[in-house]
């Protein structure tokens, strides 16, 4: 049954350590739903019984691939089954690189992914590292299959184990999981149906869990994003219409909308939605190939990103701060020039800055220059021109990106900020308008930012006694004052209150300082009503006994004025509060 009939379709995706046993639940959902051509099961059992080899589920995609491999135009990687509900399009991700090049350039879309553990080898590095990326890549919805129950006797103890060591890891990178269910590939347990076997489970099998899932609706809400994959023109009869051409990312469009194209600014109505599917016509929807010709004849270049007046414009910069998964043999560095590829753009992007790198499949923060295969780092990247793209906070299908070398997927990432020198003061711009501060009248803070290279920050040394305070105060100013930053120690023992103290502090930041002040415990708590911004202040406690979150936190005895500085001049420029020293104008 590999036609596919008109019903509802939905794409998973699945992952999980190798040899966990991705294929055999595949052949198995095959099988069980009746979904493989006539004969074929038996086919490939006959071949088996001929070669005295053990039948394997996971033969039956083989037995597909060489089907597929005679002319039917079926990319390998997926396959096909059905349910009374809907036809499903499962993905296999037999590597990373397949894995991302799919997701990343949206050429293959998830709604749901299934994460294969083996109950008998437990959770493995590629179970996290699949669970980050799946993160990463915006699919949010996971079904953990803990497989291979068969091996552990279908043990409760053990499945329960696993699943609340992978709770605990998923509960760090923001992936709700709806399901954990207790399977078997190779004898299908919990499938397509209940196991008698696991009688102590009472959820849903498989595909009841799938059925159960509802698709996402045509019209999503969101804004509405179009990469321009190209611009067509009709030649037929001195027709000179241009047909604007991509894929919707998110939202709709319709007859009339007035669109505007970025980064270039320029704006045009849509004259007529021109589907290449006929029957949608006059509205384009999320996941659409479609085009449309405008109302007046303006230059538009591939890679341009179409939004609609009256919706948020996406962002342009030429500087992205992003979160980047590696797969290239040879490993990211800073100053290493990549090509970046957005939407339907592409440009070369250096490697400004690796702001910190983590090991995927711990989560654990690591302090290195570079990003090995397989890890997970935040990096600048300065491109060498202007893009536009959205944060992952606001529009995750149009934040991703992939980083090519020499004609190579090495990478695929999120952009999670705009890490130009202009951002950063547009965000700063308007901090203190409603507290009693006074606001510089004559020049502004954008101003100052840009004369000084840095965000006004207030740090906050909080301890309970001052008595070293003065010295790591004083440290801290000396230091920033060293490398060329202003900064101003309000010094501790002038006694005031801190009220007062955060007054003065509010009106040195309006200068463009960076404020470093003492306060205590319980003062800081008071932070909130006082009406510099979260954003503006870094705290830094030194306490042993103090449960308090602070930026950085030192135990009592530390004495190690150096890491403390160390520490914050990373946190400073990881924050983006110092920018880089650049001419301007
Ligand atoms: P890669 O594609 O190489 O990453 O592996 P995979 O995750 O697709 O695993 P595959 O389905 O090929 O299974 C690997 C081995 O585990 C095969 O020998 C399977 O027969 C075996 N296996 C898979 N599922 C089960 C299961 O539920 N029980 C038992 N006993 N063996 C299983
Ligand atoms: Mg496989």
């Amino acid at each position: 049954m590999q036609n596919m009939s008109t019903k509802e379709r939905m794409n998973i995706v699945i992952v999980g350590h190798v040899d966990h046993g991705k294929s055999t639940i595949i052949g198995r959902l095959m099988a069980d739903t009746d979904s493989l051509p006539k004969g074929k099961i038996d086919a490939v059992r006959e071949k088996c019984r001929k070669n005295s080899k053990p039948f394997e589920y996971a033969f039956l995609l083989d037995a597909l691939k060489d089907e597929q491999d005679q002319g039917i135009t079926i990319d390998s990687a997926r396959c096909f089954f059905t349910t009374e509900k809907r036809d499903y399009i499962i993905i296999d991700a037999p590597g990373h690189i397949e894995f991302l090049k799919n997701m990343v350039t949206g050429a293959a879309r998830a709604e749901t992914a299934l994460l294969v553990i083996d109950a008998h080898e437990g959770i493995k590095e590629n179970s996290k590292r699949h669970g980050y990326m799946l993160s990463m890549l915006g699919v949010k919805t996971v079904a953990v299959l803990v497989n291979k129950m068969d091996l552990v006797e279908y043990d409760e103890n053990i499945f329960n184990s696993i699943t609340r060591e992978y709770k605990a890891f998923l509960r760090n990178i923001d992936i709700e999981v709806e399901t954990f269910i207790p399977v078997s590939g190779f004898y299908g347990d919990n499938i397509a149906a209940r196991s008698s076997k696991t009688d102590w489970y009472t959820g849903r099998n498989l595909l009841e869990y799938l059925d159960s899932l509802e698709l996402k609706s045509k019209d999503s809400g969101l804004d509405f994003r179009m990469p321009v994959q190209g611009v067509y023109k009709f030649t037929k009869d001195g027709d000179n219409r241009r047909i604007v051409a991509g894929t919707v990312a998110s939202g709709t469009l319709k007859n009339g909308d007035e669109v505007i194209f970025h980064p270039s600014g320029k704006k045009s109505k849509v004259n007529k939605i021109e589907g290449f599917n006929t029957e949608l016509n006059s509205t384009a929807y999320e996941g659409q190939a479609t085009g449309f010709t405008l109302q007046e004849q303006i230059y538009i270049k591939r890679g341009q990103l179409v939004s609609k007046v009256g919706e948020k414009y996406p962002e342009s910069s030429n500087m992205l701060q992003a979160n980047i998964f590696w797969l290239g043999s040879k490993p990211l560095k800073e100053g290493n020039i990549y090509t970046i590829k957005a939407g339907s753009e592409r440009v070369e992007g250096e490697i400004e800055k690796i702001i910190k790198v983590i090991d995927a499949s711990e989560l654990n923060l690591t302090s290195q220059s570079e990003i090995k295969r397989h890890e997970v780092g935040e990096v600048i990247i300065k491109l060498t021109e202007e893009i536009a793209f959205d944060l992952c906070s606001c529009l995750l299908d149009t934040s991703r990106f992939v980083v090519v070398d020499e004609y190579e997927i090495v990478g695929g990432g999120i952009i999670t900020n705009d890490a130009s020198i202009e951002s950063e003061i547009n965000k700063t711009e308007n901090s203190y308008e409603n507290n009693n501060l006074n606001v510089a009248r004559g020049v502004n803070r954008s101003q100052r930012a840009l004369r000084l290279s840095q965000s006004p920050t207030l740090i906050l040394l909080v301890r309970n006694e001052f008595e070293e305070a003065d010295e790591i105060g004083s440290a801290i100013e000396e230091y920033l004052f060293e490398v060329g930053r202003q900064a101003y120690y309000v010094n501790g023992s002038l006694q005031m209150k801190f009220r007062e103290l955060i007054k003065l502090s509010g009106h040195l930041l309006n200068t463009g300082s960076m404020v470093i002040a003492d306060s205590n415990k319980l003062e800081v708590l008071d932070l909130k009503q006082l009406g510099i911004p979260q954003d503006d202040i870094i705290t830094i406690g030194i306490s042993d006994q103090d449960d308090y979150v602070y930026d950085l936190k030192y135990s009592n005895k530390t004495r190690d004025i150096n890491q403390i500085i160390h520490d914050l001049i990373e946190l400073l420029s990881q924050k983006r509060r110092m920018f880089h020293v650049r001419q301007v104008g």
